[in-house]
């Protein structure tokens, strides 16, 4: 019988060996599988390159756990500042017996699902999918921002423009923005863009409308369905993998470019060390700062 094993992320090659036909469980990777749906005891082996949230870990540890058979082998692995420091403990907490070492400032965690787990219900529950009351929106640890409303987020909700027609939110998150771009009629349509299917599957249950369509996609690769917008709404990322990365921001805008209509307009909040006017006017025919306030900056750039 053939063995199944997944990962999770992408683990250094030098730190882990991980079968190349290992299945993907990252929700950050379109396309992935994912761990809650996995049944459980059907895979063989497991390796996580561990995220950086400590609920949000636990959560796919668990889930990971959960899916193992039992006496199989889990390597989970961190940055030394980024959760690997307390791999160690989080694993013995949920009934295994570790084995621990230390390499280019991870840390990696081996041991075999044991014949009894403990706190795996526990894990899951506070990592899962639920509705937050204070936001008054479905969210998960892990997503961005996912207990309170993003302060740049905020102040481009207070300063958008009137919209109408055919839009997108590129990194919709959970949909706060998006809610509020469509909370005016004359937005016909919006699609809601996103490299995280967490986040995806939280703005499709909170945007509950046909006018609303979602995309679980990398925006870093090319989109020619998104054509002829009249209008793209942004909160654009600057880290990647939790690297400050300016190229992303800067691929969105010109993803926003292409894919706008003439006279179309980008709305962007951006933070105001960011060089974002740089990228903006070569692109766009005019570029208006709206406001600069709290470390924020919001454009308008008309193509
Ligand atoms: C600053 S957050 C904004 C979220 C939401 N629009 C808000 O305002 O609360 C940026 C979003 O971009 C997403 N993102 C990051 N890299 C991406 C990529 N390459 N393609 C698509 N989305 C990406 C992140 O998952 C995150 O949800």
């Amino acid at each position: 019988m053939t063995s199944v094993s997944g990962v999770y992320g992408s683990p250094p090659s030098d730190l882990a060996d991980v079968p190349r036909e290992a299945i993907q469980f990252s929700p950050l990777i379109p396309g992935a599988a994912s761990l809650d749906r996995q049944p459980a005891q059907s895979l063989d082996a497991m390796t996580l390159l561990a995220p950086p949230g400590t609920i949000e870990r636990r959560y796919a540890l668990a889930l990971a756990l959960r899916a193992l058979k039992p006496g199989a082998p889990i390597v989970a692995l961190a940055p030394n500042d980024r959760g690997g420091t307390r791999l160690r403990k989080e694993l013995e907490a949920l009934g295994l017996d570790v084995e621990e070492t230390s390499k280019r400032h991870h840390r990696i965690a081996v041991a075999r699902k044991p014949a009894k787990l403990t706190g795996i219900d526990d894990a899951v529950e506070a990592g899962g999918p639920r509705f937050d009351d204070e936001i008054g929106l479905w969210t998960q640890p892990g997503v961005f921002s996912w207990d309170r409303l993003d302060p740049g987020t905020g102040l481009l909700i207070e300063h958008l423009p009137d919209l109408s027609g055919r839009g997108a939110d590129f990194g919709c998150g959970i949909g706060i923005l998006a809610r509020a771009v469509l909370a005016t009629g004359a937005v016909s349509e919006l699609t809601l863009i996103d490299i995280d299917r967490r986040a995806v599957e939280c703005a499709q249950h909170n945007l509950d409308t046909p006018r609303a369509r979602f995309l679980w996609t990398d925006l870093r690769d090319p989109h020619p369905q998104l054509a002829s917008l009249d209008f793209v709404v942004m909160n654009a990322p600057f880290h990647d993998a939790g690297q400050e990365d300016k190229g992303l921001a800067q691929a969105f805008v010109k993803r926003a470019a292409e894919s706008l209509r003439k006279g179309g307009i980008c709305v962007m909040v951006a933070n105001r060390h960011l060089p974002y006017e740089a990228v903006l006017k070569p692109l766009f025919k005019a570029v208006t700062p709206i406001i600069e306030t709290g470390g924020y900056k919001i454009y308008e750039a008309r193509k």
